[in-house]
């Protein structure tokens, strides 16, 4: 069910973390077991009462079966009424999947939801957390399995990535598109252009992609020549992630080092941005310039463009426009 393509960093810390939780879960039920075995809860008694499990059902946020000692066995065996275990009713996922619907469907799923180790990130009794979680949602959360990208002392760090806004474009569990997305992001590195193509536009709208010309869309442009509209809006449209990292890069503008081909990365050559322009040298064509305020030649056949090149006087206005801005 997964889409087969491993993580292209390590995911740090799983081992440590599943092996400490599973020998805490071994001591502690362990420890309970030689307590807790064959003790009777005293008539009128229940799991939450003075002497027995008082630290239960205390925090901000209690998970509903787990609010009462009369409703504990629920989750765990209790095959006597005045006596307790702490076997589980069930295993891993199924313990959960008796309440709730299954959270291991669609295309890709998330490997610890596959695997049902639901109580990785939530808490079956209680939590400070909004949603029962271990860890505050977002990087605290992730990050406690999956390593950071970019040092943010140089490149690019995109700012929701920054800002540890991971659930605003994976969800948790499931998903229907690549990488547990929670809008369209279509495989591979050509789609066909459309308002609804990628989920990016759900922040960043299409403006920079609607015009073969522009003079203020957006910086990608030679001239008024608008690169981004391009590549990207055509039958066989450039994917944002052919030149795209979605999280950070060494280099600005998230321009990535190297872009996913089938199963391989082809290095994109230098990525240089200057005041006005850029040049790069991706795979797919010669090393290239553009440049806003001086249109840099093209030495290689291209198919027509439609519309008109700006005059030199026009591209300087908008340079002068610019400054006007900040006046303002
Ligand atoms: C939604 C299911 C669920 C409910 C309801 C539930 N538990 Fe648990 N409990 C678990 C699971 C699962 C574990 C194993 C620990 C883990 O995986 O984090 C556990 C472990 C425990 C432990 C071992 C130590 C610990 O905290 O991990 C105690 C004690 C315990 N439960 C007490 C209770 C009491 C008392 C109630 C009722 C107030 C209760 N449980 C209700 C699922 C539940
Ligand atoms: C005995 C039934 C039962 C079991 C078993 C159960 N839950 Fe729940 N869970 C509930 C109920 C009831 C709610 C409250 C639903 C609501 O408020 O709409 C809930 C709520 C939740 C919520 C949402 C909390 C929120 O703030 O929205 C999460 C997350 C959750 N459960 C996770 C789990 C996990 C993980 C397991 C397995 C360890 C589990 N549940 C097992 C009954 C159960
Ligand atoms: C990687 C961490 C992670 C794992 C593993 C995980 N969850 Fe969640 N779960 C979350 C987060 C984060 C949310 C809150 C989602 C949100 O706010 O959009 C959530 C929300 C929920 C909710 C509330 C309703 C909903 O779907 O938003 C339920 C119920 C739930 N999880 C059950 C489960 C069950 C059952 C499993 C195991 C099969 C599981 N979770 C595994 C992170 C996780
Ligand atoms: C308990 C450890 C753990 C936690 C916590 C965790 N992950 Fe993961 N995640 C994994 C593992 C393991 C994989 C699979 C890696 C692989 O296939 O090589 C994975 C894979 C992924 C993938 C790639 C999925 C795919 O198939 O393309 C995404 C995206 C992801 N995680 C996002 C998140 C987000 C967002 C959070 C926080 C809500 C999170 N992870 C928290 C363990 C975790
Ligand atoms: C702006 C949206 C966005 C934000 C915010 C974001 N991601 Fe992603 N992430 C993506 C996209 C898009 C991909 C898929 C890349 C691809 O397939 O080309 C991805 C891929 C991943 C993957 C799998 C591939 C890899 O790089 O290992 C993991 C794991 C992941 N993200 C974790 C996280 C975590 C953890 C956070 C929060 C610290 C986060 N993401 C924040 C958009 C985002
Ligand atoms: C052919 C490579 C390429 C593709 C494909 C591409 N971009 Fe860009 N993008 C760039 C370059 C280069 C810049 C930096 C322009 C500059 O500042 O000189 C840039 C800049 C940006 C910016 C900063 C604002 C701006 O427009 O100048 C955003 C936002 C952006 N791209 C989003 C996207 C999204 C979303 C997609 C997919 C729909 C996409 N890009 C596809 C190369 C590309
Ligand atoms: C949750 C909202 C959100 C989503 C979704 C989103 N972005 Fe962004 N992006 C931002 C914000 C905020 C900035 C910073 C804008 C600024 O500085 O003006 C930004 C900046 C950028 C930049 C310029 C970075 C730089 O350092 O110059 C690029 C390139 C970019 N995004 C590409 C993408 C691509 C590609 C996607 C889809 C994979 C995407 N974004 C999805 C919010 C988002």
């Amino acid at each position: 069910m997964r889409n087969g393509r491993g993580v292209t960093r390590p995911v740090r810390g799983l081992p440590e973390t599943f092996l400490g939780a599973l020998l805490l879960l071994l001591v502690t039920s362990g420890a309970a077991l030689e307590v807790e075995q064959g003790f009777s809860i005293p008539a009128g008694g229940s799991c939450l009462t003075a002497e027995c499990h008082t630290e239960q059902a205390k925090k901000k946020y209690i998970h509903a079966p787990a609010r009462q000692g009369e409703t504990c066995h629920q989750c765990h065996q209790q095959p006597e009424p005045d006596q307790h275990f702490f076997e589980p009713v069930a295993k891993g996922g199924d313990l959960c999947h008796i309440c709730h619907e299954p959270t291991a469907r669609g295309r890709v799923v998330h490997a610890p939801v596959m695997d049902g180790m639901c109580t990785a990130c939530h808490d079956p009794h209680q939590s400070d957390h909004k949603g029962q979680l271990k860890r505050k949602a977002g990087p605290d959360l992730c990050l406690t399995c999956h390593a950071r990208d970019g040092s943010g002392d140089q490149g690019s760090v995109h700012a929701p990535y920054q800002s540890g806004m991971c659930l605003n474009c994976h969800g948790p569990h499931f998903s229907d598109t690549v990488a547990l997305l929670r809008g369209n992001y279509p495989d591979g590195l050509y789609a066909p252009y459309g308002p609804d193509t990628y989920f990016c536009f759900k922040c960043h709208g299409t403006d920079p992609f609607d015009e073969p010309r522009t003079l203020d869309a957006t910086q990608f442009r030679n001239g008024n020549l608008n690169l981004h509209f391009r590549h990207v809006n055509r039958d066989k449209g450039r994917s944002c992630r052919a030149c795209h990292h979605p999280h950070a890069s060494v280099r600005a503008a998230l321009i990535r080092e190297q872009m996913p081909f089938g199963t391989a990365e082809l290095a994109i050559g230098a990525f240089q941005k200057t005041e006005t322009g850029g040049s790069c040298a991706p795979p797919c064509h010669q090393a290239i310039a553009y440049d806003r305020l001086q249109p840099a030649p093209v030495g290689m056949k291209v198919s027509p463009r439609p519309g008109q090149d700006a005059s030199p006087e026009e591209l300087q206005q908008v340079l002068e426009g610019g400054g006007d801005d900040e006046d303002w």
